[in-house]
């Protein structure tokens, strides 16, 4: 007689904007089907919760090619019933059973107002863990960081993550802090997205003082602003005003005209783009600079509005690389739906040598 082992499930809990749940979770699985084939009864999507749980056989998530989702983490236990009085008791005899040591302890929260009121009670819980954990968490060592995630007060999803394949911020959100004489909030998506998709010695090499930039869809100004107090020039295009300090700033050139058909008379080092446009529109746009050698980097946004959001996603991004592709350009291209992201995604692409 044949025995037939029943295959473990795995699970992992991803970070998403409150309201992308079925786009963090479409893309996760179809990554791992790319390996095998997915497990079809998946635990439900709970909308507008700020994260998903997926079923999987030990297929390998790669967190940057992940576009929706924030935070990547293997799933080790779920308790639904956590007495009022006692939370500590039932989370301590789950962390007995994992076994080694934590580089971080992570307690954490949905990204959604239910999880704002949940924050300060994380808070006071922090400390006791971190007592009841004691030198299990060792921030010196090369180990998986520990997550111990509540949905609501009653529930903890606790599991860990693999710092080189998720987010090094505390839920998955790099915080930007507003800077004082920005004319936009906006600023705050072209700061995040340095940040994201850059390390420091890229954002040291990459955007240097004296480099040229075109911002299309500049106005305000937010964007113009992170590369302005990088050194670098740029130039503005946008029928609307520039505000405040970008308004009449030596570093900036505003040209009133229409972003889709300016082109600089030399190449330039970046273009960024915020024009509010169908995506494939935008895409498009940003293959002609590049298959015309208009620029060596670019972090552009796309909108998405629309129902289909992930169709639209992939197609516009499939036919920039398949454009790049014929061009022979060799590239490197990351997408992600920033914190300060809102219906949209930010994408970096940058000319790579070889
Ligand atoms: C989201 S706002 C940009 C905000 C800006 N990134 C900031 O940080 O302040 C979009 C801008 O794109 C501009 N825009 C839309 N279509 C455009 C076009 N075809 N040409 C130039 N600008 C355009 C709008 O006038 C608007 O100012």
């Amino acid at each position: 007689m044949r025995v037939m082992n029943k295959p473990i499930i795995h699970y992992s809990l991803l970070y998403c904007r409150p309201g992308f749940e079925q786009e963090c979770a479409q893309e996760a699985l179809r990554q791992a089907s790319v390996q095998r084939p997915v497990i079809a009864e998946q635990p439900a999507i709970v909308a507008e919760s700020g994260y998903v749980v997926i079923a999987h056989n030990q297929q390998t998530f790669t967190f940057s090619r992940l576009v929706f989702a924030r935070q990547l983490i293997s799933l080790h236990h779920t308790l639904t019933t956590l007495p009022e009085r006692d939370r500590l008791s039932p989370i301590l005899a789950v962390l007995a059973q994992l076994l080694g040591t934590f580089s971080a302890l992570w307690l954490e929260v949905p990204d959604t107002n239910e999880g704002k009121t949940l924050s300060a009670f994380t808070r006071r819980f922090q400390p006791l863990l971190e007592e009841a954990l004691g030198e299990r968490i060792d921030p010196l060592q090369k180990a998986p960081r520990l997550h111990i995630f509540f949905p609501d007060k009653s529930s903890v999803l606790i599991g860990t993550s693999d710092p080189y394949n998720s987010a090094a911020a505390l839920m998955g959100i790099v915080r930007q802090s507003m800077p004082g004489d920005a004319p936009s909030r906006s600023t705050l998506k072209l700061a995040e997205a340095i940040e994201v998709f850059m390390d420091k010695s890229e954002q040291t090499r990459l955007l240097r003082s004296g480099m040229q930039a075109v911002d299309l869809g500049a106005a305000p100004g937010g964007w113009t602003w992170q590369l302005v107090r990088r050194g670098l020039r740029v130039a503005a295009i946008d029928n609307g005003p520039m505000k405040g300090s970008m308004a009449k700033h030596p570093l900036v050139q505003h040209l009133k005209q229409d972003g889709f058909k300016f082109r600089p008379k030399k190449g330039v080092d970046w273009l960024v783009c915020d024009m509010v446009e169908k995506p494939a529109r935008v895409a498009a746009l940003i293959e002609e600079w590049f298959a015309e050698g208009l620029c060596k980097h670019a972090i552009f946004n796309l909108k998405l509005p629309m129902k289909q959001r992930l169709a639209a996603l992939d197609s516009a991004l499939s036919g920039l690389r398949k454009r790049l592709d014929m061009e022979g350009i060799n590239y490197k291209m990351f997408a992600k739906q920033l914190y300060h992201d809102r219906e949209e995604v930010t994408v970096f692409l940058s000319k790579t040598k070889n």
